[in-house]
């Protein structure tokens, strides 16, 4: 029987590098949901229709290296709203769910709607001073030129767009674990959930 987690939260909370490491821990293979609409955000900046880009979505889009900006992330955001877009891409991600590895899938929807079944779920989450922080850390490390005011704006944006959204909106799964990891070391936030996940497994 194959093993799912479902991981799911805000930009910026953890929730990619535990899933990574959770995947490295239980042999899992893992699928980052985000790129799903990122790419298809990605397509529509350079005009695609973004109904026509999700249905044509092909694996390899996945790995375009310019899919990680805060201006991809915006129209990521925004394609995420269309439910012709989101029903697309729901075969391609339960398909990767259910392969028999075992899979980590993160994303806003995972425990909701892409694997009401999972078999743990986790909801990660931070305040966004905390996520905006991270995040502008990373963009300012990478040279991009931007304030953490002006990433603060994008994140809170971001999270407003995605859980107020009519079809699939971001939040927790009645049954899913919450994770705070605002004053939490990446190390014990993936120490936690590896913890969590063997805890189930051995129930
Ligand atoms: O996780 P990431 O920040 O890369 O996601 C980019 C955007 O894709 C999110 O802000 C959200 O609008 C959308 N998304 C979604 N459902 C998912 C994963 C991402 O709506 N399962």
């Amino acid at each position: 029987m194959t093993f799912i987690v479902a991981i799911d939260g805000p930009a910026a909370a953890g929730k990619g590098t535990i899933s990574k490491a959770v995947a490295a821990e239980f042999g899992l293979a893992h699928l980052d949901t985000g790129l799903l609409y990122r790419a298809v955000g990605f397509k529509v900046m350079s005009g695609a229709d973004p109904i026509a880009a999700a249905n044509a979505l092909n694996p390899l889009d996945l790995e375009h290296d310019d899919l990680r900006t805060a201006n991809v992330a915006q129209f990521a955001s925004q394609v995420a709203v269309i439910p012709e877009v989101r029903s697309a891409l729901v075969n391609f991600q339960r398909s990767f769910a259910t392969q028999a590895s075992g899979a980590v899938l993160d994303g806003r929807d995972i425990g909701t709607v892409i694997c009401p079944d999972a078999d743990i779920k986790l909801f990660v989450t931070a305040s966004p001073e905390v996520r905006a922080n991270r995040r502008f850390q990373e963009l300012s490390a990478k040279g991009a030129k931007t304030t953490y005011e002006k990433v603060l704006n994008e994140v809170v944006e971001r999270d407003m767009r995605d859980s107020t959204r009519s079809d699939a909106p971001m939040r927790a799964a009645a049954e899913a674990i919450v994770i705070d990891t605002s004053e939490l070391t990446i190390e014990s936030a993936i120490q936690t959930a590896c913890d969590l996940i063997r805890s189930k497994q051995s129930a």
